[in-house]
């Protein structure tokens, strides 16, 4: 049930236009952390589209197509003052929703500058991430996941790339054999086959991978959210389910494409903490650092266990697939059911936007979204 080279392109093409870079565009992605722009615009590739992020003095952010509309000059050069981002070639200014303020030289009683608009995207913070909305109006709400929300606890966050397409990133989330080989450690030979159940639910797919661990029932209850998300979390160290792909803080991971060959790995942490102490462990927050660069084929070591670091154990899986895997030589088998129903909601949310509906995931009821609490657990059936 290999893919056709059609299909394989509709799943990861990310530009403009094509069927999942319009899917893509539906819901609201991370394009950097609140901290790292340190009184600078910082340059962002995004679903293949070159945009300039900045701060103005007011402390509102603005996303802005990169290339200033007068004569194309970069906005990453340009400066924050007077209320906006002045390009550095001839002085134009922009406030945050790309309205021209002032185009020196013209003359005060020029109306042009009012005639004519840089574009712009929406902006938004929460939790420290700043999301932005490549898609069609009316936007929908900005997703309240706990890990953003919740104000009961400390976060970390980080950002790195790796080198290919995207879709293999998310369908490694619906992979849940993969715990037990690629994430191995010194439980994971003693876990008997389980039985791998992916089922939709409201914002994705319900991954539960029950099998028998030290003669128990064991079910690992994690979930993938549309349209690129995964959330795990909740297993200590110790735990007869243990496995290197564990942490006890919650966490929450976006793989924001860049284009169709690189990605943006963004990570949550996020520890609740009780009579002021963190009830997990937290990695080291890296925000203020902005994107980490990797070289492709290139991997950490870890000398103790003889095997591929834990932090790029799922990188060296996924980008040596290729940088657009193709799937036509694939051969999938009945453990690859996660797959297959990942690639189902992306065709089915491709057909929804063709019929005027919101794809899976897509949250517009207020309601809903005070705190869209979603809990991985390692639980016990017996
Ligand atoms: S190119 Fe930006 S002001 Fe001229
Ligand atoms: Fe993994």
């Amino acid at each position: 049930m290999a893919l056709s080279k059609e299909e394989n392109d509709m799943l990861t093409q990310v530009g403009p236009g094509k069927p999942a870079g319009e899917l893509l565009r539906r819901y609201w992605q991370p394009i950097g952390f609140a901290n790292e722009l340190q009184g600078k615009p910082k340059k962002k590739r995004i679903l293949g589209e070159d945009v300039v992020l900045f701060k103005d003095e007011f402390g509102k952010f603005g996303v802005l197509a990169l290339r200033c509309m007068h004569r194309g000059t970069s906005l990453e050069f340009g400066h924050i003052e007077s209320g906006g981002l002045r390009c550095c070639y001839h002085g134009w200014l922009f406030n945050v929703d790309g309205k021209v303020l002032e185009t020196p030289g013209e003359g005060a009683e020029s109306t042009f500058k009012d005639r004519v608009r840089q574009p712009s995207y929406k902006v938004q913070e929460l939790g420290g991430v700043l999301f932005v909305y490549l898609g069609p109006e009316p936007a929908p709400l900005l997703p309240r996941y706990d890990v953003l929300a919740r104000q009961d606890g400390q976060r970390a966050m980080r950002a790195r790339i790796v080198n290919c397409n995207y879709f293999q990133m998310i369908e490694n989330s619906v992979d849940q054999n993969h715990l037990k080989w690629l994430h191995r450690g010194i439980t994971t030979p003693t876990w008997e086959d389980g039985e791998i159940n992916p089922q939709i639910f409201e914002h994705g797919v319900l991954n539960t991978y029950t099998r028998r661990v030290a003669g128990k029932n064991w079910a690992h209850v994690n979930f993938f959210v549309m349209p690129t998300i995964n959330k795990t979390g909740n297993v200590e160290e110790g735990h007869p389910t243990e496995h290197r792909a564990s942490s006890s803080c919650e966490v929450m991971r976006w793989r924001v494409p860049i284009d169709d060959t690189s990605t943006i790995h963004y990570t949550v942490e996020f520890a609740n903490v009780v009579e002021g102490k963190p009830t997990a462990k937290l990695m080291k927050d890296r925000a203020a650092e902005g994107v980490q660069d990797t070289v492709f084929g290139k991997y950490r070591w870890d000398d103790e266990t003889g095997w591929l670091a834990r932090e790029d154990q799922d990188r060296a899986a996924q980008e040596s697939q290729g940088v657009i895997f193709d799937r036509t030589a694939e051969h999938l088998v009945t453990t690859d059911k996660g797959v297959i129903l990942l690639r189902k909601i992306y065709k089915d949310g491709i057909e929804a936007i063709k019929q005027g509906r919101d794809p899976l995931g897509v949250v517009r009821d207020p309601a809903k979204n005070e705190l869209i609490r979603l809990e991985p657990r390692e639980e016990m059936l017996d």
